[in-house]
């Protein structure tokens, strides 16, 4: 194998494997997320206000870092998808205002609404996922 050509294949094997850990993140992020949201949806269900706001402000921090940046979430679609990105980038949205919304809400009162915001959250999941996926 000729120098140059072993340089490019080296070239391309790194960055195979720096795309492959990328995607391994972001995997492990997602499941980050999810966790908060188990979490949330058991604190809903015991009526455990405390638990629900710690996994509210998890879900916030890690939402945060991944949902942020415009350019970060173009990043986590396939090439082919990338033209609706506004999809995307409009869930990401929806689910930090309505974390907001759940904090907001979590009297005795509202109690509806902190969790129809936390229904709306699960939709924005999907929404952003069904886009990835082709569903
Ligand atoms: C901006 C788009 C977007 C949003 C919003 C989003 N995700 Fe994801 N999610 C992705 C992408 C991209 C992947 C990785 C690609 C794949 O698994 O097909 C992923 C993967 C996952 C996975 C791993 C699935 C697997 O196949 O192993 C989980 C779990 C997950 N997301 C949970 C969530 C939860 C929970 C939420 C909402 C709180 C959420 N995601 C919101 C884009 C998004």
């Amino acid at each position: 194998m000729g120098k140059k050509l072993f340089l490019s294949a080296l070239a391309s094997l790194a960055l195979f494997v720096a795309s492959a850990s990328a995607e391994e993140d972001l995997k492990t992020n997602m499941y980050k997320l999810n966790n908060h949201m188990i979490q949330m949806q058991a604190a809903f269900i015991q009526g455990n206000k405390a638990d629900a706001l710690k996994a509210v402000s998890a879900l916030q921090e890690e939402s945060h870092a991944l949902f942020d940046h415009e350019s970060n979430i173009k990043k986590m679609l396939p090439e082919n998808k990338r033209f609706k990105s506004h999809i995307a980038v409009t869930s990401a949205a929806s689910i930090q205002q309505d974390l907001e919304t759940i904090k907001e809400s979590m009297d005795d009162t509202r109690r509806d609404t902190a969790q129809n915001a936390y229904l709306n959250i699960q939709r924005a999941c999907m929404r952003c996922h069904n886009l990835v996926r082709d569903w």
